[in-house]
């Protein structure tokens, strides 16, 4: 057995001193002292909060994404999330046009099955509508895929507003969630080509073609739509804008029901100031062509009081890097060719608990980063919380470790960080999946105890 002893434990009904005993891939015991036998591998806690392993609901692992291939393979990307905490990924298969469902999850697991070092599942992303697609859907369901994923932007997947109806309609008998990314890409194309058109070429152009009003729009549309399918159970996905929010505000207001929505640190720490860094060869702004952008200081604070209200339900990364040179700088001149996307998986539990510090105690942190994730997305009770019978992952968190984020330390397999010099307070001192120690203060074991969760 392993034991974990003398921590503040985070439980579902608050926090309380104590041990946890790991067996066979499960807490097997919570109480206040657990005695350890010669044979048990014993960690002292003491001044950590032990938590339910992290989640991150929202990742791009090994993923070609119309522009090029993620930096960041399932197995480079799961070490890192278990440097940091994050003991589950909730990564986006896809099933291009022309291909069907099944093949898409096949190609998947090909791509994470043995190399994981945190536990995957997949949602899957369509990228048509059609009959092969709505019978599949019960396929998908049966292979533990609960989640799904359209977009309203990006030519090769965008759904038009009809099939995204019937889809919400087809997925709401299975139970299913669909995830949204929400832009209007038709407003998209013609903002690109009016700033083209007046000669910014550079990452700076990027926030300038993606305004605030094609995020507005598409949240609303696609609520309006969720409310006709019969309040389709939805997820927002990386919620960047306050108008967006105000457009999820209308719809509860109006008392439509299974609106879910998240965030990403992104959105909570950034904002388009960032695309104005040079670097020494004048293209650092690149590290931030992400869709939607950061946005404005008033986006941002807009977002991080919908965080504490609980407004926010998740915070996920969207994880989908890119290294800057070789990769982002083919987009050198236009804008429209960089790929977009940034890393993150293995510090958003540092940079929300550090960033939030005094305004979130770690019930929050858990709710926000583990206990939601898992009810959303059809992991609890296995998942997200600290209780006899539930899945061995935790992450003991030392809240007095101070470290500083940068490139040359991290293990995302990319040439940059977002948050290059940002100093955290709290990091993961032992990240346990499946109850086998994966990650301990910052670095991987090499174990690779990830497994497929299917939901
Ligand atoms: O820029 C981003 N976020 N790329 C990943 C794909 C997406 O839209 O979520
Ligand atoms: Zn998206
Ligand atoms: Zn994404």
């Amino acid at each position: 057995m392993v034991i974990i002893q003398n921590g503040a434990l985070v439980c579902p009904d608050g926090m309380r001193y104590g041990d946890v005993a790991l067996e066979g891939g499960h807490i097997a015991r919570m109480a206040a002292a657990v005695e350890p036998t010669e044979a048990d591998e014993v960690y002292d806690a003491s001044g950590c909060w032990v938590f339910p392993g992290f989640i991150d609901a929202h990742t791009h692992m090994q993923c070609w994404t119309g522009m090029d291939w993620t930096a960041d393979s399932f197995e480079t990307g799961t070490r890192a999330a278990a440097c940091g905490g994050t003991t589950t990924i909730v990564d986006y298969a896809t099933a291009d046009r022309g291909v069907t469902m099944p093949d898409g999850l096949a190609e998947w697991h090909r791509r994470a099955d043995g190399t994981c070092t945190a536990n995957y599942a997949f949602h899957m992303a369509l990228a048509e509508w059609n009959e092969r697609n709505r019978a599949d859907l019960k396929v998908m369901r049966d292979a533990g895929v609960a989640s799904f994923k359209a977009y309203l932007a990006y030519d090769h997947l965008k759904l038009e507003d009809s099939e995204l109806l019937e889809l919400m309609e087809a997925l709401k008998p299975l139970g299913a969630t669909l995830c949204v990314h929400c832009e209007n890409g038709s407003i998209i194309d013609a903002m690109q080509k009016r700033v083209v058109a007046r000669g910014i070429t550079g990452p700076e152009g990027h926030p300038l073609s993606r305004p605030v009003e094609a995020e507005a729009d598409a949240v609303s549309r696609f609520l309006y739509l969720a409310h006709l399918a019969g309040d389709a159970r939805v997820n927002v996905v990386h919620l960047s804008t306050k108008m967006g929010l105000d457009a999820i505000r209308a719809a509860k207001a109006r008392g439509q029901k299974n609106i879910f929505v998240e965030t990403c640190p992104q959105y909570l720490l950034l904002d388009d100031t960032c695309y104005l860094e040079r670097g020494a060869d004048g293209f650092a702004g690149a590290k931030y062509v992400m869709s939607p952008p950061p946005r404005k200081p008033s986006d941002r604070a807009a977002l991080r009081e919908a965080v504490l209200t609980g407004e926010i339900d998740t915070i996920a990364t969207d994880h989908c890097s890119f290294n800057l040179h070789g990769q982002k700088d083919r987009g050198r001149g236009d804008f429209r060719k960089i790929p977009n996307g940034g890393p993150g998986v293995e510090h958003r539990p540092a940079l929300i608990a550090t960033s939030f510090a005094g305004e979130l105690g770690p019930t929050d942190l858990c709710r926000l980063m583990s206990e939601m994730p898992a009810k959303v997305f059809g992991m609890w009770p296995q998942k997200g919380q600290l209780a006899e019978g539930a899945d061995a992952d935790v992450c003991v968190w030392d809240p007095t470790a101070e470290w500083t984020i940068n490139a040359a330390t991290q293990h995302q397999n990319v040439d940059h960080t977002t948050y290059e010099g940002f100093e955290c307070c709290g990091r993961a001192h032992l990240t346990f999946v499946n109850g086998v120690l994966a990650a301990q203060d910052g670095e991987p074991t090499g174990a690779q105890p990830g497994q497929y969760v299917a939901r």
